[in-house]
């Protein structure tokens, strides 16, 4: 289960502003919503916004592209596709990690609280610094490697039992809900690749066409890059696409003890 964590290196210490909500207002609901920009020099704060769920559509997203546009247009989120598939949208939600876009606010009884995703730096409000976590998917080179040459005139064919085997890893949107909730990466983020990089390992580890097999596993068989997974599978609780970032790493295990037995 997805605890709430403070964002990284945070201390809520500012004093929270009220936006109340319009008179009249039948279905209200609170949001208490992370803020910090450093631009100000200011400590980070909640501030507290009242909605009219009847002018609201049903998302979390709506509720703050409407604060946004209504309310204080200073507040600021990532946001693309609206439809869970960018990824873009990942943030904390009411202690747990999951797509503004997907999470329905009907589901989050009470006050509704919302941070970025924890343990990961903060550039401004709920937007958190990917930089690092982009690096370490770059690390494991994510694309088709090959030694041998393709069949002439052809792309390179994979069976549809082949084919199969990448499911339950292509899907995945790098939206680092699951990196963020494992207890192993906050405390080793610096060595630890994490649930979602290890996945997007695994996905061209299984990938039947790739020819780094081996060179992929050696640059993965280290204490801290995979063995740092202690099976706590949050990141199978987190996932807002159904994956299991844990199975994938079970897998690499398996492939790193069978190539020596
Ligand atoms: S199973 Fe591994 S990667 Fe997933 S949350 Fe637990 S320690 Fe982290
Ligand atoms: S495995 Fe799931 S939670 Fe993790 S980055 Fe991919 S889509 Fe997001
Ligand atoms: S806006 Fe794209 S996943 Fe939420």
């Amino acid at each position: 289960m997805a605890e709430f964590t403070l964002p990284k290196n945070s201390r809520i210490t500012g004093k929270g502003r009220v936006h109340k909500a319009p008179a009249g207002a039948q279905r209200v609901k609170s949001f208490k919503i992370y803020r910090y920009d450093p631009d100000t020099g200011e400590n980070p704060r909640y501030d507290t916004f009242e909605i009219d769920l009847d002018d609201c559509g049903p998302m979390v997203l709506d509720a703050l592209i409407k604060i946004k546009a209504e309310h204080d247009p200073s507040l600021t989120f990532r946001r693309s596709c609206r439809e869970g598939i960018c990824g873009s949208c990942s943030m904390n939600m009411d202690g747990k990690n999951g797509l503004a876009c997907t999470t329905a606010i009907e589901d989050i009884k009470g006050e509704l609280r919302i941070t970025p995703l924890p343990a990961m730096d903060v550039i401004k409000d709920l937007v958190p610094d990917f930089t690092h976590f982009y690096a370490q998917y770059a690390s494991v080179k994510p694309w088709l490697q090959t030694v041998t040459p393709p069949p002439a005139g052809k792309e390179r064919l994979q069976s549809p039992e082949d084919r199969a085997k990448l499911d339950g890893l292509y899907e995945c949107i790098l939206c680092a809900c699951c990196s963020t909730s494992c207890p192993s990466y906050w405390w080793n983020s610096d060595k630890f690749l994490g649930p979602a990089i290890l996945l997007q390992a695994y996905r061209f580890l299984a990938d039947s066409r790739d020819e780094m097999t081996g060179e992929r596993l050696d640059e993965l068989e280290d204490p801290f890059r995979l063995y740092r997974c202690h099976t706590i599978m949050n990141c199978a609780n987190a996932c807002p696409k159904g994956l299991s970032p844990a199975k994938a790493i079970a897998e690499i295990k398996k492939m790193e003890v069978e190539r020596i037995i």
